[in-house]
Protein backbone atom coordinates (compact mmCIF):
# COMPACT_ATOMS: atom_id res chain seq x y z
CA UNK A 1 0.00 0.00 0.00
CA UNK A 2 1.39 3.58 -0.72
CA UNK A 3 1.47 6.66 1.56
CA UNK A 4 -2.67 6.72 1.06
CA UNK A 5 -3.07 4.19 3.75
CA UNK A 6 -5.03 1.02 4.43
CA UNK A 7 -7.48 0.61 1.69
CA UNK A 8 -11.15 1.46 2.04
CA UNK A 9 -14.18 2.49 1.10
CA UNK A 10 -12.94 5.11 -1.09
CA UNK A 11 -9.62 3.44 -2.00
CA UNK A 12 -10.39 4.37 -6.11
CA UNK A 13 -11.00 7.92 -5.03
CA UNK A 14 -7.78 8.45 -2.92
CA UNK A 15 -6.08 6.68 -5.74
CA UNK A 16 -7.05 8.96 -8.23
CA UNK A 17 -6.92 11.88 -6.67
CA UNK A 18 -2.47 11.15 -6.39
CA UNK A 19 -2.50 10.26 -9.85
CA UNK A 20 -4.17 13.62 -10.58
CA UNK A 21 -1.77 15.45 -8.32
CA UNK A 22 0.75 14.57 -10.38
CA UNK A 23 -0.77 16.69 -13.68
CA UNK A 24 -3.20 19.25 -12.18
CA UNK A 25 -2.65 21.77 -9.67
CA UNK A 26 -4.00 21.35 -6.60
CA UNK A 27 -5.26 17.79 -7.74
CA UNK A 28 -9.13 19.20 -7.67
CA UNK A 29 -10.46 21.68 -9.77
CA UNK A 30 -11.48 24.54 -6.90
CA UNK A 31 -10.17 24.16 -3.73
CA UNK A 32 -13.48 24.42 -2.32
CA UNK A 33 -14.12 20.55 -3.34
CA UNK A 34 -11.14 19.19 -1.75
CA UNK A 35 -12.58 19.49 2.14
CA UNK A 36 -14.16 16.00 2.55
CA UNK A 37 -11.89 13.02 3.62
CA UNK A 38 -10.82 12.62 0.12
CA UNK A 39 -12.27 14.49 -2.18
CA UNK A 40 -14.67 11.56 -3.98
CA UNK A 41 -14.63 10.76 -7.96
CA UNK A 42 -17.96 9.33 -9.42
CA UNK A 43 -18.56 7.34 -11.78
CA UNK A 44 -22.19 8.06 -12.72
CA UNK A 45 -25.83 9.29 -11.56
CA UNK A 46 -29.16 9.48 -12.46
CA UNK A 47 -31.47 12.13 -10.46
CA UNK A 48 -31.26 12.34 -6.82
CA UNK A 49 -28.56 9.50 -6.83
CA UNK A 50 -24.93 9.42 -7.41
CA UNK A 51 -22.37 6.75 -7.34
CA UNK A 52 -18.80 6.93 -6.49
CA UNK A 53 -15.95 4.89 -8.55
CA UNK A 54 -15.68 2.70 -5.59
CA UNK A 55 -19.44 1.83 -5.80
CA UNK A 56 -21.19 3.21 -3.12
CA UNK A 57 -24.09 4.55 -3.82
CA UNK A 58 -25.33 8.08 -2.50
CA UNK A 59 -28.20 10.57 -2.18
CA UNK A 60 -27.27 13.93 -3.81
CA UNK A 61 -27.69 16.71 -1.96
CA UNK A 62 -24.79 18.76 -3.39
CA UNK A 63 -26.42 19.19 -7.20
CA UNK A 64 -22.84 19.77 -8.36
CA UNK A 65 -22.58 22.96 -5.51
CA UNK A 66 -26.34 24.01 -6.62
CA UNK A 67 -26.92 23.54 -10.87
CA UNK A 68 -28.78 20.26 -10.76
CA UNK A 69 -32.12 21.15 -9.70
CA UNK A 70 -33.57 18.85 -11.75
CA UNK A 71 -31.55 16.29 -10.71
CA UNK A 72 -29.09 14.09 -12.69
CA UNK A 73 -29.75 13.35 -16.23
CA UNK A 74 -33.28 14.41 -16.40
CA UNK A 75 -35.16 13.58 -19.87
CA UNK A 76 -35.55 16.93 -20.75
CA UNK A 77 -32.10 17.59 -20.24
CA UNK A 78 -30.80 14.43 -21.94
CA UNK A 79 -32.89 14.92 -25.76
CA UNK A 80 -32.04 18.91 -25.12
CA UNK A 81 -28.26 17.96 -25.84
CA UNK A 82 -28.69 15.08 -28.31
CA UNK A 83 -30.59 17.48 -30.43
CA UNK A 84 -27.81 19.65 -30.19
CA UNK A 85 -25.26 17.14 -30.57
CA UNK A 86 -26.15 17.31 -34.66
CA UNK A 87 -26.42 21.25 -34.68
CA UNK A 88 -23.18 23.86 -34.63
CA UNK A 89 -21.91 23.69 -30.79
CA UNK A 90 -20.06 26.94 -30.85
CA UNK A 91 -21.20 29.87 -33.70
CA UNK A 92 -19.65 33.35 -31.88
CA UNK A 93 -22.67 34.46 -33.56
CA UNK A 94 -26.16 35.01 -33.31
CA UNK A 95 -28.96 32.27 -33.47
CA UNK A 96 -32.49 31.36 -32.24
CA UNK A 97 -31.43 30.37 -28.30
CA UNK A 98 -30.45 33.17 -27.27
CA UNK A 99 -33.49 35.38 -27.50
CA UNK A 100 -35.65 32.29 -26.93
CA UNK A 101 -34.11 31.74 -23.65
CA UNK A 102 -33.84 36.06 -22.56
CA UNK A 103 -37.74 36.23 -23.72
CA UNK A 104 -38.00 32.94 -21.21
CA UNK A 105 -36.34 35.12 -18.51
CA UNK A 106 -38.15 38.16 -18.89
CA UNK A 107 -41.22 36.19 -18.12
CA UNK A 108 -39.90 35.16 -15.39
CA UNK A 109 -38.12 37.59 -13.70
CA UNK A 110 -39.42 40.70 -12.14
CA UNK A 111 -36.57 43.01 -12.76
CA UNK A 112 -35.45 41.38 -16.03
CA UNK A 113 -36.32 44.45 -18.73
CA UNK A 114 -32.68 43.34 -20.59
CA UNK A 115 -30.58 39.96 -20.41
CA UNK A 116 -27.04 39.62 -20.80
CA UNK A 117 -25.73 35.91 -20.51
CA UNK A 118 -22.15 35.14 -18.99
CA UNK A 119 -20.60 31.52 -18.79
CA UNK A 120 -19.72 31.75 -15.11
CA UNK A 121 -21.90 33.30 -12.28
CA UNK A 122 -18.61 35.45 -11.37
CA UNK A 123 -18.06 36.91 -14.69
CA UNK A 124 -21.93 38.16 -14.26
CA UNK A 125 -21.72 39.56 -11.00
CA UNK A 126 -18.14 41.47 -12.54
CA UNK A 127 -20.84 42.87 -15.60
CA UNK A 128 -23.37 43.78 -12.91
CA UNK A 129 -20.99 45.63 -10.99
CA UNK A 130 -19.28 47.41 -14.36
CA UNK A 131 -23.00 48.37 -15.06
CA UNK A 132 -23.58 49.72 -11.91
CA UNK A 133 -20.43 51.93 -12.08
CA UNK A 134 -21.23 53.27 -15.16
CA UNK A 135 -24.43 54.03 -14.34
CA UNK A 136 -23.79 55.68 -11.50
CA UNK A 137 -20.80 57.45 -12.24
CA UNK A 138 -19.74 56.48 -8.57
CA UNK A 139 -17.14 53.54 -7.82
CA UNK A 140 -18.12 52.30 -4.16
CA UNK A 141 -19.75 49.11 -3.56
CA UNK A 142 -21.31 48.00 -0.21
CA UNK A 143 -21.47 44.27 -0.42
CA UNK A 144 -21.44 41.94 3.15
CA UNK A 145 -19.64 39.93 5.58
CA UNK A 146 -20.28 35.84 4.53
CA UNK A 147 -21.84 36.78 1.29
CA UNK A 148 -19.45 35.57 -1.84
CA UNK A 149 -20.28 36.55 -5.46
CA UNK A 150 -17.23 34.89 -7.08
CA UNK A 151 -13.52 34.43 -6.83
CA UNK A 152 -12.54 37.59 -8.90
CA UNK A 153 -10.42 40.35 -6.71
CA UNK A 154 -13.05 42.84 -6.77
CA UNK A 155 -15.47 40.84 -4.77
CA UNK A 156 -13.36 38.24 -2.94
CA UNK A 157 -13.70 40.10 0.10
CA UNK A 158 -15.03 39.30 3.53
CA UNK A 159 -16.55 36.47 2.81
CA UNK A 160 -15.21 34.25 5.47
CA UNK A 161 -12.71 35.89 7.17
CA UNK A 162 -11.35 34.51 10.85
CA UNK A 163 -12.92 36.59 13.59
CA UNK A 164 -10.01 38.50 14.45
CA UNK A 165 -9.28 39.68 11.06
CA UNK A 166 -13.42 41.23 11.44
CA UNK A 167 -12.74 44.69 13.01
CA UNK A 168 -16.09 45.98 15.26
CA UNK A 169 -19.43 45.62 13.40
CA UNK A 170 -19.83 49.42 13.29
CA UNK A 171 -16.91 49.51 11.57
CA UNK A 172 -15.54 45.89 10.07
CA UNK A 173 -12.22 45.86 8.08
CA UNK A 174 -12.52 44.40 4.38
CA UNK A 175 -10.61 41.47 4.84
CA UNK A 176 -9.27 39.38 1.31
CA UNK A 177 -9.39 36.18 1.22
CA UNK A 178 -6.44 34.71 -1.02
CA UNK A 179 -2.66 35.58 -1.32
CA UNK A 180 -2.39 37.76 -4.89
CA UNK A 181 -5.18 39.73 -4.81
CA UNK A 182 -4.92 42.96 -5.73
CA UNK A 183 -4.37 45.57 -2.84
CA UNK A 184 -6.37 48.51 -3.82
CA UNK A 185 -9.13 46.49 -4.90
CA UNK A 186 -10.49 46.83 -1.06
CA UNK A 187 -10.33 50.18 -1.95
CA UNK A 188 -13.61 49.98 -3.80
CA UNK A 189 -15.65 47.95 -1.59
CA UNK A 190 -17.14 48.82 1.75
CA UNK A 191 -18.10 45.97 4.01
CA UNK A 192 -20.88 45.58 6.45
CA UNK A 193 -22.69 42.41 8.55
CA UNK A 194 -26.01 41.58 6.96
CA UNK A 195 -29.45 41.67 8.01
CA UNK A 196 -28.49 44.95 10.28
CA UNK A 197 -29.97 47.85 8.88
CA UNK A 198 -28.47 50.51 11.28
CA UNK A 199 -25.05 49.58 10.30
CA UNK A 200 -25.58 49.87 6.44
CA UNK A 201 -28.04 53.46 6.93
CA UNK A 202 -24.75 54.56 8.87
CA UNK A 203 -22.52 53.55 6.10
CA UNK A 204 -24.47 55.31 3.86
CA UNK A 205 -24.61 58.58 6.25
CA UNK A 206 -20.87 58.74 5.65
CA UNK A 207 -20.53 57.61 2.25
CA UNK A 208 -23.57 57.59 0.43
CA UNK A 209 -22.93 59.59 -2.54
CA UNK A 210 -19.88 57.99 -3.34
CA UNK A 211 -22.02 54.29 -3.44
CA UNK A 212 -22.84 52.60 -6.76
CA UNK A 213 -24.80 49.92 -5.50
CA UNK A 214 -25.11 47.51 -2.58
CA UNK A 215 -24.84 43.73 -3.41
CA UNK A 216 -26.63 41.20 -1.78
CA UNK A 217 -27.04 37.60 -1.63
CA UNK A 218 -31.15 37.87 -0.81
CA UNK A 219 -30.65 34.84 1.04
CA UNK A 220 -27.29 33.58 2.94
CA UNK A 221 -26.60 30.64 0.82
CA UNK A 222 -23.08 31.07 1.06
CA UNK A 223 -22.93 31.67 5.02
CA UNK A 224 -25.07 28.71 6.37
CA UNK A 225 -28.95 29.41 4.34
CA UNK A 226 -29.47 32.44 6.53
CA UNK A 227 -33.01 33.88 5.80
CA UNK A 228 -33.47 37.79 5.54
CA UNK A 229 -34.94 39.37 8.28
CA UNK A 230 -38.44 40.69 7.73
CA UNK A 231 -38.53 43.65 6.10
CA UNK A 232 -34.86 43.59 5.33
CA UNK A 233 -34.83 43.52 1.60
CA UNK A 234 -37.00 46.45 1.58
CA UNK A 235 -35.15 48.55 3.92
CA UNK A 236 -32.65 48.13 1.53
CA UNK A 237 -34.43 48.82 -1.47
CA UNK A 238 -35.20 52.09 0.11
CA UNK A 239 -31.74 52.76 1.51
CA UNK A 240 -30.64 52.30 -2.34
CA UNK A 241 -33.41 54.60 -3.61
CA UNK A 242 -32.24 57.27 -1.27
CA UNK A 243 -29.35 57.88 -2.10
CA UNK A 244 -29.42 57.32 -5.59
CA UNK A 245 -27.84 53.90 -5.53
CA UNK A 246 -28.38 50.18 -7.29
CA UNK A 247 -29.60 47.36 -5.70
CA UNK A 248 -28.01 44.23 -7.11
CA UNK A 249 -29.37 40.64 -6.02
CA UNK A 250 -26.86 37.91 -6.44
CA UNK A 251 -29.72 35.60 -7.28
CA UNK A 252 -27.23 32.86 -8.57
CA UNK A 253 -28.21 30.23 -5.83
CA UNK A 254 -31.71 31.65 -5.40
CA UNK A 255 -32.81 31.99 -9.06
CA UNK A 256 -34.89 29.36 -10.62
CA UNK A 257 -34.66 27.35 -6.87
CA UNK A 258 -35.99 29.66 -4.00
CA UNK A 259 -38.67 29.97 -6.77
CA UNK A 260 -39.45 30.82 -10.85
CA UNK A 261 -38.88 34.42 -10.33
CA UNK A 262 -36.01 34.11 -7.92
CA UNK A 263 -35.56 35.46 -4.52
CA UNK A 264 -36.94 38.89 -5.61
CA UNK A 265 -40.37 36.96 -6.71
CA UNK A 266 -40.65 35.62 -3.10
CA UNK A 267 -39.99 38.46 -1.68
CA UNK A 268 -41.30 41.08 -3.34
CA UNK A 269 -38.42 43.44 -3.83
CA UNK A 270 -37.71 44.37 -7.13
CA UNK A 271 -33.41 44.98 -7.51
CA UNK A 272 -32.57 46.96 -10.09
CA UNK A 273 -29.76 44.12 -11.44
CA UNK A 274 -29.51 40.93 -10.19
CA UNK A 275 -27.15 37.51 -11.14
CA UNK A 276 -28.38 34.18 -12.06
CA UNK A 277 -26.38 30.89 -12.80
CA UNK A 278 -26.51 27.30 -11.67
CA UNK A 279 -29.69 26.40 -12.15
CA UNK A 280 -30.74 28.28 -14.98
CA UNK A 281 -29.63 25.46 -17.34
CA UNK A 282 -29.96 22.82 -14.91
CA UNK A 283 -25.71 21.50 -14.90
CA UNK A 284 -24.32 23.16 -18.58
CA UNK A 285 -22.18 26.36 -18.13
CA UNK A 286 -24.76 29.41 -18.44
CA UNK A 287 -25.14 32.55 -15.96
CA UNK A 288 -26.84 35.98 -16.72
CA UNK A 289 -27.12 39.59 -15.30
CA UNK A 290 -30.68 40.67 -15.84
CA UNK A 291 -32.06 44.14 -15.00
CA UNK A 292 -33.61 47.44 -15.79
CA UNK A 293 -33.76 48.28 -19.22
CA UNK A 294 -31.48 51.85 -19.42
CA UNK A 295 -28.90 50.37 -17.19
CA UNK A 296 -28.90 47.11 -19.51
CA UNK A 297 -28.93 49.41 -22.46
CA UNK A 298 -25.76 50.68 -21.15
CA UNK A 299 -23.86 47.50 -22.97
CA UNK A 300 -22.72 48.22 -26.00
CA UNK A 301 -23.50 51.70 -27.42
CA UNK A 302 -23.67 53.36 -23.95
CA UNK A 303 -19.87 52.85 -23.82
CA UNK A 304 -20.06 49.84 -20.97
CA UNK A 305 -17.59 46.98 -22.61
CA UNK A 306 -18.02 43.11 -21.94
CA UNK A 307 -17.58 39.94 -24.00
CA UNK A 308 -16.78 36.29 -23.94
CA UNK A 309 -16.03 33.77 -26.38
CA UNK A 310 -18.19 31.46 -24.96
CA UNK A 311 -21.26 33.95 -24.27
CA UNK A 312 -24.76 32.15 -25.26
CA UNK A 313 -23.14 29.11 -26.47
CA UNK A 314 -25.76 26.62 -28.01
CA UNK A 315 -25.64 23.95 -25.89
CA UNK A 316 -26.16 25.67 -22.66
CA UNK A 317 -28.64 27.96 -24.17
CA UNK A 318 -30.32 24.66 -25.27
CA UNK A 319 -29.96 23.02 -21.37
CA UNK A 320 -31.82 26.54 -20.11
CA UNK A 321 -34.71 26.43 -22.54
CA UNK A 322 -35.40 22.62 -21.46
CA UNK A 323 -34.75 23.17 -17.58
CA UNK A 324 -37.11 26.58 -17.61
CA UNK A 325 -39.85 25.19 -19.75
CA UNK A 326 -39.70 22.04 -17.50
CA UNK A 327 -39.78 24.69 -13.98
CA UNK A 328 -42.55 26.18 -15.65
CA UNK A 329 -44.51 23.48 -16.26
CA UNK A 330 -48.19 23.66 -14.35
CA UNK A 331 -46.91 26.60 -12.84
CA UNK A 332 -44.17 25.87 -11.48
CA UNK A 333 -45.09 22.36 -10.03
CA UNK A 334 -41.39 21.23 -10.33
CA UNK A 335 -39.75 23.99 -7.73
CA UNK A 336 -43.08 23.85 -5.64
CA UNK A 337 -42.09 19.71 -5.12
CA UNK A 338 -38.00 20.86 -4.71
CA UNK A 339 -39.36 23.23 -1.79
CA UNK A 340 -41.85 21.26 -0.13
CA UNK A 341 -39.26 17.98 -0.41
CA UNK A 342 -36.82 20.09 1.27
CA UNK A 343 -38.76 21.74 4.03
CA UNK A 344 -40.31 18.01 4.71
CA UNK A 345 -36.02 16.76 5.29
CA UNK A 346 -35.27 20.07 7.20
CA UNK A 347 -38.00 19.25 9.59
CA UNK A 348 -37.52 15.32 9.47
CA UNK A 349 -33.32 16.44 10.38
CA UNK A 350 -34.32 18.92 13.42
CA UNK A 351 -37.07 15.98 15.16
CA UNK A 352 -34.06 13.77 14.52
CA UNK A 353 -31.76 16.14 16.06
CA UNK A 354 -34.76 16.45 18.97
CA UNK A 355 -34.65 13.08 19.29
CA UNK A 356 -30.76 12.22 19.75
CA UNK A 357 -30.30 15.07 22.21
CA UNK A 358 -28.16 17.11 19.93
CA UNK A 359 -28.59 20.93 19.17
CA UNK A 360 -29.03 21.51 15.65
CA UNK A 361 -29.90 24.66 14.07
CA UNK A 362 -31.15 23.53 10.34
CA UNK A 363 -31.38 26.96 8.09
CA UNK A 364 -32.95 27.92 5.08
CA UNK A 365 -35.94 27.23 2.31
CA UNK A 366 -36.57 23.84 1.43
CA UNK A 367 -34.30 23.59 -1.89
CA UNK A 368 -31.30 24.86 -0.37
CA UNK A 369 -31.10 24.81 3.57
CA UNK A 370 -27.65 24.15 6.20
CA UNK A 371 -27.02 22.56 9.49
CA UNK A 372 -25.47 24.32 12.48
CA UNK A 373 -24.10 22.51 15.34
CA UNK A 374 -24.49 25.80 17.59
CA UNK A 375 -25.91 27.13 21.09
CA UNK A 376 -27.45 30.13 19.61
CA UNK A 377 -30.95 30.12 18.92
CA UNK A 378 -31.04 32.53 16.26
CA UNK A 379 -28.57 32.99 13.57
CA UNK A 380 -28.55 36.42 11.71
CA UNK A 381 -25.56 36.96 9.78
CA UNK A 382 -21.69 35.82 9.26
CA UNK A 383 -20.88 36.48 12.58
CA UNK A 384 -23.51 34.55 14.27
CA UNK A 385 -22.17 31.37 12.64
CA UNK A 386 -18.37 31.85 13.67
CA UNK A 387 -20.18 30.18 17.38
CA UNK A 388 -20.72 26.98 15.12
CA UNK A 389 -18.81 23.42 16.07
CA UNK A 390 -17.23 23.12 12.47
CA UNK A 391 -15.17 20.00 14.11
CA UNK A 392 -18.62 18.40 15.01
CA UNK A 393 -19.82 18.96 11.72
CA UNK A 394 -17.44 17.23 10.10
CA UNK A 395 -17.20 14.61 12.10
CA UNK A 396 -21.28 14.53 11.64
CA UNK A 397 -20.70 15.08 7.53
CA UNK A 398 -18.20 12.14 7.39
CA UNK A 399 -20.81 9.59 9.27
CA UNK A 400 -23.37 10.91 6.64
CA UNK A 401 -21.17 10.22 3.80
CA UNK A 402 -20.84 6.54 4.88
CA UNK A 403 -24.07 5.82 5.26
CA UNK A 404 -25.08 7.20 2.38
CA UNK A 405 -25.53 10.52 2.38
CA UNK A 406 -23.75 13.45 0.51
CA UNK A 407 -23.74 16.86 1.46
CA UNK A 408 -21.52 20.11 0.90
CA UNK A 409 -18.07 19.97 3.20
CA UNK A 410 -19.87 23.47 4.57
CA UNK A 411 -23.03 21.80 5.68
CA UNK A 412 -25.14 22.88 2.91
CA UNK A 413 -27.68 20.60 1.36
CA UNK A 414 -29.61 20.89 -2.08
CA UNK A 415 -32.75 19.52 -3.12
CA UNK A 416 -33.56 19.23 -6.78
CA UNK A 417 -37.49 18.09 -8.16
CA UNK A 418 -35.83 14.97 -8.27
CA UNK A 419 -35.97 14.11 -4.63
CA UNK A 420 -38.95 11.61 -3.30
CA UNK A 421 -40.35 11.30 0.29
CA UNK A 422 -38.41 7.86 0.13
CA UNK A 423 -35.27 9.58 0.01
CA UNK A 424 -36.41 11.75 2.69
CA UNK A 425 -37.21 8.75 4.72
CA UNK A 426 -33.90 7.34 3.85
CA UNK A 427 -32.30 10.45 4.91
CA UNK A 428 -33.67 11.00 7.79
CA UNK A 429 -32.93 7.86 9.22
CA UNK A 430 -29.12 8.16 8.21
CA UNK A 431 -28.97 11.42 10.04
CA UNK A 432 -30.42 10.42 13.04
CA UNK A 433 -28.12 6.84 12.91
CA UNK A 434 -25.14 9.50 12.08
CA UNK A 435 -26.48 12.05 15.11
CA UNK A 436 -26.21 8.77 17.60
CA UNK A 437 -22.79 8.09 16.49
CA UNK A 438 -21.91 11.50 16.95
CA UNK A 439 -22.81 11.95 20.76
CA UNK A 440 -21.94 8.65 21.26
CA UNK A 441 -18.10 9.53 20.43
CA UNK A 442 -17.91 12.59 22.79
C1 LIG B 1 -24.05 33.75 -4.77
C2 LIG B 1 -22.97 33.40 -5.73
N1 LIG B 1 -22.49 34.33 -6.55
C3 LIG B 1 -21.53 34.07 -7.46
C4 LIG B 1 -20.98 32.82 -7.57
C5 LIG B 1 -19.92 32.54 -8.58
O1 LIG B 1 -20.43 31.73 -9.59
P1 LIG B 1 -19.45 30.79 -10.45
O2 LIG B 1 -18.93 29.74 -9.52
O3 LIG B 1 -20.33 30.24 -11.54
O4 LIG B 1 -18.37 31.68 -10.99
C6 LIG B 1 -21.43 31.80 -6.72
C7 LIG B 1 -20.85 30.46 -6.79
O5 LIG B 1 -21.07 29.61 -5.96
C8 LIG B 1 -22.44 32.09 -5.77
O6 LIG B 1 -22.89 31.17 -4.92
Amino acid sequence: MSSLGPPDRWSGSRLRLERARRSLAGGVSSPFRAKFPVPLYFADASGSRIWDVDGNRYIDYTLAWGPLILGHKHPALVEALRRQAERPHILGAQHDLEYEVAEKIQQLVPCAERVAFTSSGSEAVQLALRLARAATGRNLILKFEGHYHGWMDSVLISHHPQREQMGPPEAPHAVPESRGQAPNALENVLVAPWNRIEIAESLFERRGRQIAAIITEPVLCNSGCLLPRPGYLKQLRRLADRYGALLIFDEIITGFRMGLGGAQGYYGVTPDLATFGKALAGGPPLSAVAGRREIMELIGDGGVAFGGTFNRNPNSLACARATLGELERERGAALAQANRIGTMLMEGIREAARRCGVLLQVTGFGAAFALHFTERAELGDYRDTLADDRERLAAFLLHALEKGVYALPDGRMYVSAAHTEQDVAETVAAVESALLQLRASR
